[in-house]
């Protein structure tokens, strides 16, 4: 058997896993396999990197292992950015969160509760204080959380120098699509592709986000597609600016967030169903996102609209992602990481790197430990 590690599923997160593990020569030979690279959810991720105003009151865990994962993000950045000899498109404006009613400002005000409780306190400011940071925010806004250390990432700058840097550490690429993992009832064997075509491997990763179930016994049931679909828009030479955080809120219980890109655009994001792998983008959706945004963002309604897509977060029933061993002996899992998949990269490179050097999982990602449904108390 070769010393070869494949890895399932060209997102960010795989990218970098293989990335990573070629870069640290951690198998003889490192096989990234998808057919369409970078085409799923990390294509239509807002890149928001902020697990302080994403944490819900009870996900104790979650924000501790995006905290992990935001403290490792400028590092990882930098190591991804010098080998790809180009920029990923880190943005450190921070994040501010905004209610526009009476509930939205009272689920404002527990999660800065909560956050205290657990020693992240936040800053609570009046509509009018958080106007004054931001002033494409319109009238409607009532109160406002600032979050200056969230961070924000391109997602497909993200992309583009994930894919450069494998190159250049000896990632091979194949555009191929896997079906299942092979192994022998003790240990991984490879990979069988959709022509029946088999890749001989000692160690797979997968890291197919939602896609990732199918793949293998131990996987099913674990992972599920949540739909989610964005807007991209850019500010035209008559609109007005728009913001340079992130501005997330809560808009009659729906959330909504645009997070800037370079050249006047904004992501706006996201709907969330349980939907299966229905694809399409729902005109509701689009009502939705720009009825919500445009009640915090009022002059968005003058922007160009140049996209609209839709992917599918692969969600897990805890949401806690799934990483390091599973089942036979050299499967590992890089999957299952819902809303956060671009926040969560940076703790999964350095988590599978770890486990793939033969070391235990670290100690932050041991709630994401893949195997902790086998070992829960029966
Ligand atoms: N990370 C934001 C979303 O999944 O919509």
């Amino acid at each position: 058997m070769v010393d070869r590690l494949v890895v399932v599923g060209a997102g960010a997160v795989g990218s970098a896993v293989a990335w990573a593990a070629a870069r640290e020569r951690l198998a003889g030979e490192v096989v990234l396999v998808d057919p369409d690279p970078g085409s799923g959810a990390s294509r239509v991720a807002g890149g928001m990197l902020a697990p302080i105003s994403e944490a819900w009151p009870g996900e104790r865990e979650v924000l501790e292992l995006g905290a992990a994962s935001l403290a490792a993000w400028p590092s990882f950045a930098a190591r991804v950015a010098s080998d790809a000899g180009r920029d990923v498109g880190l943005r450190t404006e921070g994040t501010l969160q905004v209610a526009v009613d009476a509930a939205d400002v009272a689920d404002l005000d527990r999660v800065a509760a909560h956050l205290a409780e657990w020693g992240r306190p936040v800053e609570r400011l009046t509509g009018r204080e958080t106007r004054r940071r931001e002033p494409s925010l319109g009238p409607s806004v009532r109160a406002g959380l600032a979050v200056p250390d969230d961070l924000a990432v391109d997602n497909r700058e993200l992309l583009g120098a994930l894919g450069a840097a494998g190159s250049v550490v000896g990632v091979r690429s194949l555009a191929r699509r896997v079906v299942r993992v092979l192994d022998d009832g003790a240990r991984v064997t490879g990979v069988e592709f959709a022509d029946g075509g088999v890749l001989e491997a000692e160690r797979v990763v997968v890291a197919a986000g939602a896609w990732s179930g199918s793949l293998h016994p131990a996987l099913e049931g674990r992972v599920r597609p949540v739909k989610g679909e964005i807007l991209r828009v850019r500010a035209r030479r008559t609109s007005l600016p728009p913001p340079s955080r992130t501005v997330r809120a809560s808009v009659s219980g729906r959330p909504v967030y645009a997070v800037p890109r370079d050249g006047g655009r904004l992501v706006v994001g996201a709907t969330q169903y349980e939907a299966g792998f229905d694809p399409d983008v729902l005109v509701g959706g689009v009502r939705d996102l720009v009825g919500d945004v445009e009640r915090v963002l009022p002059g968005i309604a003058d922007y160009a609209l140049e996209e609209s897509a839709a992917s599918f977060r692969p969600g897990t029933d805890d949401n806690l992602p799934m990483l390091g061993p599973l089942g036979p002996s050299g499967l590992l899992a890089a999957t299952g990481h819902g809303r956060n998949g671009m926040l969560l990269v940076a703790v999964t490179v350095s988590t599978l790197a770890a486990v793939l050097r033969g070391d235990a999982l670290p100690a932050e990602a041991r709630a994401a430990a893949a195997d902790r449904s086998a070992v829960a108390p029966g």
